[in-house]
C-alpha cells in the first residue's frame, strides 16, 4: 500500500457517523443508502468503484465468483450485463439465488447483497447495448463467453467476421446477451472502525418494509 493510500485509510477509518444516526438509517431505503456510498466511493478516487463480485452456485452446489460491473441500481435491484450462455448465466438460471459483493478499500467499506436474479427486459438490454461503443458491441457478438477457445486468432477472426457482417448498419442486440437484476432480500453495510469494532447493519424486507438490524462485527 502506498503512503498516500495509508494516509487516506487512516483518515477514513471510523468515518461513517451516518451509521450511528439511527433515524437517518431508518428513513433511508437500502438502495438510496447504497447510492450514497457508491457516490462517495466514486469521489474517493477508487478505480472502478462500480465493480462487484457476483457469486453463483452450480447444480452440484459448487459456488463460484467473478467480477462484473454494476450498471444500474434502482428500487428494484442491482443490474449487470453479461452473456446469457456464460457459466454464470447457466448457474444463475439453475439456482436463481445470487450474491454480490462490493469492497471500497480506501473507505473501509463493504456491501454484501443477496437475492434472486431475473433477466431485465430485452428492450432495456438493447438500450444499454446500443449505448456501448461499436467495438464493444462486436466484442459481445464475437465472444462465446466461458466456452473453450482454441487460440486467440480464432476470436480475432470472429471479430472480423461480425465487423463485416454488420458493416454500415446498426449492430443488433445478440439474443444471447443482456442484463440481470439481482432483487435483494438482504443487504449488509459494513463500515470499518478502530479496534475491530466495525459497524454492521442489515436491511431485510418484511411486510412491505425494510427491517434494519445491527450485527456484531
Ligand atoms: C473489473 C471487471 C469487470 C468485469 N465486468 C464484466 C461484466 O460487466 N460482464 C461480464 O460478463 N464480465 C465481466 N468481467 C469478466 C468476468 O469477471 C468473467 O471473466 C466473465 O464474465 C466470465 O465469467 P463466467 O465464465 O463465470 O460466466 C469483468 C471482469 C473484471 C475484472
Amino acid at each position: 500500500m502506498s503512503l498516500l493510500s495509508k494516509i487516506r485509510c487512516a483518515f477514513t477509518l471510523g468515518q461513517g457517523l451516518l451509521l450511528e444516526n439511527k433515524a437517518l438509517i431508518e428513513s433511508t431505503n437500502p438502495f438510496d443508502f447504497f447510492s450514497i456510498w457508491l457516490k462517495e466511493a466514486e469521489k474517493s478516487g477508487i478505480i472502478l468503484p462500480e465493480s462487484m463480485s457476483v457469486s453463483s452456485v452450480s447444480a452440484e452446489g459448487r459456488p463460484s465468483s467473478r467480477m462484473v460491473l454494476l450498471k444500474e441500481v434502482d428500487n428494484k435491484g442491482f443490474v449487470f450485463f453479461t452473456n446469457y450462455n456464460s457459466r454464470k448465466a447457466y448457474e444463475l438460471e439453475g439456482n436463481t439465488y445470487a450474491a454480490l459483493l462490493f469492497h471500497w478499500n480506501m473507505l473501509q467499506r463493504q456491501v454484501r447483497i443477496e437475492g434472486k436474479i431475473e433477466r431485465i427486459s430485452q428492450q432495456a438490454s438493447a438500450e444499454y447495448f446500443h449505448s456501448r461503443s461499436r467495438g464493444s458491441q462486436i466484442g459481445a457478438w464475437a465472444s462465446e463467453q466461458s466456452q473453450p477457445l482454441s487460440n486467440r486468432q480464432h476470436l480475432i477472426d470472429r471479430v472480423h467476421y461480425f465487423e463485416k457482417k454488420f458493416k454500415d448498419q446498426e449492430i443488433p442486440l445478440p439474443e444471447f446477451w443482456g442484463g440481470y437484476r439481482v432483487i435483494p432480500d438482504m443487504i449488509e453495510f459494513w463500515q470499518g472502525k478502530a479496534d475491530r469494532l466495525h459497524d454492521r447493519f442489515i436491511y431485510q424486507p418484511k411486510s412491505q418494509k425494510w427491517e434494519i438490524s445491527r450485527l456484531n462485527p
